[in-house]
């Protein structure tokens, strides 16, 4: 068993300092990259074969004990002690057990733990986003399933808070699933550009050795490799975009969310969540928490902070590679951590959730959120809008006056309002017709709706094929 190693010794005459060893040790956020640290070395260890720096038995015995550490790392066998600084150092500890410091001590060559890095954070982050992507798509399941359920019921729409004019249920749930279906397009965009090898730049200008690092780069499931061996192993933009999508997500989460709570208080009523997705209090019988939709409220600041801290540290980094970077990982790893449980808890609260229609469907039409069906019926009578505007508003101060909603003013009210508002607008004072009347692509009448969950179905099943495919385990 080799006890310790440094992956730098050679021209230091003293060991580091504990402290410096504390600081320094990140085994215990990146051994999660160990799996893709060994399929790069694989890669590497057949571009030093190609470059005729390994033998065919040095190749073979190579890769032999690299699939044995891989197998040991997977199962457990093999960790990081406390005094490996990081998982490259680990796993070179481990290589140079299993296939001994002749063999094992030429891995190295043409390689440094910055091109490394950089190279298997992508490889991760590429897996990451289908991981993510596709809980994120349980989310937009459970919302497509709600809204299908909800038919053609409807509810009121607010601005500002304050009712204004009757929707479809199913269009106020549809509206918390496209931002969700950008931000899995926003993964797949992403993908492209993570598509991109930084293996073979060395520590920052590239290497001697004659490696090919197309060759690397195809070897690990990416397009091609780096135009810039600086640009490769000291930009970070790509793991900055990756921590926008989670907090993106995690805004989105918030908002959704957000409505389940105001929706679940006596006065609303709108929704009963299931007992598996609702916590009780201590001290009050009676009360049923929303937790589910509170912790994802709460954890959308920790996934903006995530990173905003990401952001701050690359700020003003002198290129190539500083240590700093080092601190790029922490951020990304705590929002994909923070998602993989918040996310099948959002899923499964919204897909058992039960919406009160009728309660729904109750308030619709209250608020004189008609108002508007009023000014556009006139307008269709040859009014002009500005007029419309203010014989409506002069309806809803006569209503707000005696205490009563639009339709109970009588034929006589109306005409004394205006003489145009003659009775056929009272096709118009009813929830049903304002939602059918607003019929364009996009609005909210029953036939669109239908259509824009068909849409939407579309966009997911696209999507599944992208979430459902993987980095690591094709290679
Ligand atoms: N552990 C480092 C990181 O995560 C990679 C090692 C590069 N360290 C170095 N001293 N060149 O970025």
């Amino acid at each position: 068993m080799t006890e310790h190693i440094a992956l730098w010794g050679g021209r230091f005459s003293g060991a580091p300092a504990d402290a410096l060893t504390e600081l320094s040790r990140s085994t215990h956020f990146d051994w999660r990259l160990a799996r893709y640290d060994i399929a790069g070395s694989r890669a590497h260890a057949r571009a030093l074969h190609g470059a005729n720096l390994l033998d065919d038995a040095e190749l073979e015995g190579m890769l032999e004990a690299l699939d044995r550490l891989d197998h040991d790392v997977a199962t457990g066998k093999f960790f990081p002690a406390p005094d490996d600084e990081d998982v490259h150092t680990a796993l070179e500890r481990g290589l140079l057990d299993l296939a001994g410091a002749q063999l094992g001590g030429k891995l190295r060559a043409g390689r440094s733990r910055n091109d490394q890095i950089a190279t298997l954070i992508r490889m991760y982050l590429r897996d990451q986003s289908r991981n993510i992507g596709g809980k994120l798509l349980d989310v937009v399941d459970a919302l497509i399933d709600q809204a299908t359920r909800s038919g053609e019921t409807i509810m009121p729409g607010r601005t500002h808070m304050q009712h204004a004019q009757p929707i479809l249920v199913a269009h106020q749930l549809l509206a918390h699933v496209w931002p969700m279906l950008r931000d899995v397009q926003r993964l797949v965009d992403l993908d492209q550009r993570m598509r991109i090898s930084p293996y073979g730049s060395g520590a920052l200008a590239g290497n001697t050795l004659g490696l090919d690092p197309q060759q690397v780069a195809q070897d690990l499931g990416f397009d091609s490799s780096v135009w810039n061996s600086i640009d490769g192993t000291a930009s970070r933009d790509l793991i900055a975009e990756f921590a926008f999508v989670m907090a993106q997500i995690g805004v989105d989460l918030s908002r959704i969310s957000e409505e389940i709570i105001i929706w679940n208080t006596k006065e609303f009523s709108f929704v009963r969540l299931d007992d598996a997705y609702s916590t009780g209090s201590s001290i009050m019988p009676q009360k049923k928490n929303p937790d589910v939709a509170e912790l994802a409220r709460g954890k959308a600041g920790r996934l903006i902070g995530d990173l905003t801290g990401l952001m701050a540290m690359l700020k003003a980094l002198p290129l190539a590679y500083d240590r700093d970077l080092q601190e790029d990982k922490e951020p990304v790893f705590d929002q994909i951590d923070t998602l993989n449980v918040l996310l099948p808890a959002v899923s499964g609260m919204i897909q058992t959730m039960v919406l009160n229609y009728e309660r729904m469907e109750e308030l619709a039409p209250q608020g004189f959120s008609l108002a508007t069906d009023i000014a556009e019926w006139l307008v269709k009578e040859g009014v002009p809008f500005r007029q419309a505007h203010e014989i409506s508003g002069a309806c809803v101060s006569e209503c707000e006056r005696r205490g009563i909603e639009l339709w109970d003013l009588s034929d006589d009210d109306l005409l004394t309002i205006d003489s145009r508002l003659h009775s056929d607008v009272r096709t118009v004072l009813s929830a049903q017709g304002s939602v059918a009347a607003r019929n364009g692509q996009g609005g909210t009448a029953p036939q669109r709706v239908r259509e824009q969950r068909i849409a939407a179905q579309t966009e997911v099943s696209k999507m599944r094929a992208f979430t459902s495919s993987s980095v690591l385990e094709s290679k």
